[in-house]
């Protein structure tokens, strides 16, 4: 008999988790907390929400859950990881102290100062008037981000200098992410391509996965205003193996090694943001989960059981095990409802999903049933994964069957993985 799992969240990484963890011989039933519509369909939606620590802590012991994998960050700042780990449960997710890699920017970039990890310079400011004063006093184009969660919308990357006040103005003045920005850093803009490098981490050994990209403007030619995530694809051909393993050694190792070393280990998926230039490679964030889209596009690509990876992570033993990959490439499309990220209208039918074709798969998001069907239910509605034998043939496979799927509203990017078919860099 195999083990019971306890997927946190309800999005779309959610479901890809959901469905590879159905796929593994370890598993028995798969719980959700609380799921969407179409991991319903597959597994157990338990109405639990993801920041219902003791509801959550209760649920696992009643249904002897053998396996609890933390999907959004709100479940790692919750403290779930750390109260499922004294109850005496296995639980896949940092703690909240090594999950301030993501919940706080200001924790995050001192610890990468503090562990010699390469990062655009920075500074802290707590209110926006001595923000405004550096600025003005550089006279040029900054990030600014906010310091505390914000579903995404914390990081804004302005064009010039004027755009930057602007910035520090929308953050700390009309307080769009509210209290998340109490804080905020100011930080060097820099150039190059960015990756995102996901790995498991067991407290001590790192085991990447395959690296992936993703778009999170919402416009073609990343234009509009950031968004969670537009799509994405793996693998990046100007990130190979050997890339991968100078990232590991300058970025992830050092950190790994600097949240052990001060006290709190970092066990489950850790998402370093990079930004690849032509010297060097420098980290731009740190998430303390999955990434959405990544998952998306990722998870159908690993060959290794998905189980055996996260039972051995959560429990502290990465030691021999790896993972494969399929040489195959995925492309993933977000599929949105018009607005998003800003203000939209939801609840009309989707159609055509049962006329996807083999080695698609769509992931919901913002998707509720009723008796008719799916209708649309959030801002980003569905993931469409394609996979194919290169990334022109997933590309086109993905696009052909996002001609498939209609719903009121949809809107998509029409760019995603263009670059990797147009100029694909030498591996
Ligand atoms: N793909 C961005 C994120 O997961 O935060």
């Amino acid at each position: 008999m195999g083990i019971n799992i306890l997927i946190v969240g309800s999005g779309a990484r959610e479901h890809a988790l959901t469905w590879k963890a159905l796929q593994s011989p370890l598993t028995d039933t798969v719980f959700c907390a609380p799921g969407n519509a179409a991991t319903g369909a597959i597994a157990i939606n338990t109405g639990l929400q993801a920041t219902d620590v003791e509801g959550i802590v209760r649920f696992v012991k009643e249904r002897e859950v053998g396996l609890t994998v933390l999907g959004p960050e709100v479940a790692v700042a919750a403290g779930l990881a750390d109260r499922l780990s004294t109850a005496g449960r296995l639980v896949f997710g940092p703690t909240r102290a090594a999950g301030r890699i993501e919940s706080s920017k200001v924790f995050a970039k001192s610890l990468m100062n503090r562990a010699g990890v390469p990062t655009p310079a920075y500074r802290v400011f707590d209110n926006p008037a001595s923000a405004k004063d550096f600025v003005r006093g550089e006279r040029r184009a900054f990030v600014v981000k906010a310091d505390g969660l914000a579903k995404g919308k914390g990081t804004l990357v302005a064009r010039d200098a004027e755009d930057t006040l602007e910035c520090i103005d929308m953050l700390m003045l009309r307080r769009t992410v509210g209290a998340a920005a109490d804080r905020i850093v100011v930080e060097e803009k820099i150039e190059g391509r960015e990756v995102s490098l996901l790995a498991l981490v067991d407290g001590e050994r790192i085991l990447p996965l395959a690296p992936a990209c993703d778009y999170k403007r919402a416009l073609d030619g990343d234009k509009g205003p950031n968004t969670g995530g537009m799509g994405g694809y793996s693998p990046v051909s100007f990130f190979g193996p050997e890339a991968v393993e100078r990232a590991v050694a300058s970025v992830l190792l050092p950190i790994v090694q600097g949240l052990r070393d001060e006290g709190t280990p970092y066990r489950g998926c850790l998402y370093a943001g990079l930004m690849v230039g032509p010297q060097d490679i420098q980290a731009l964030e740190f998430n303390a989960r999955f990434g959405d889209p990544e998952a998306q596009v990722v998870l159908p690509r690993l060959e290794t059981d998905l189980i055996t990876l996260l039972e051995a992570t959560a429990g502290g033993d990465l030691a021999g095990l790896s993972a494969s990959w399929t040489t195959r490439s995925s492309v993933g499309v977000v599929l949105a409802s018009r607005g998003y990220p800003g203000t939209f209208t939801t609840g009309y039918p989707i159609e055509g999903l049962g006329t996807i074709e083999r080695d698609v798969v769509v992931f919901h998001a913002g998707a509720s049933a009723d008796p008719s069907g799916y209708v649309t239910a959030g801002g980003r509605v569905l993931t469409l994964v394609a996979l194919g034998d290169s990334m022109a043939e997933a590309r086109d496979r993905a696009y052909r069957n996002v001609d498939r799927v209609r719903f009121q509203g949809m809107t998509y990017r029409r760019d995603l993985a263009q670059r990797e078919v147009e100029a694909p860099a030498l591996r």
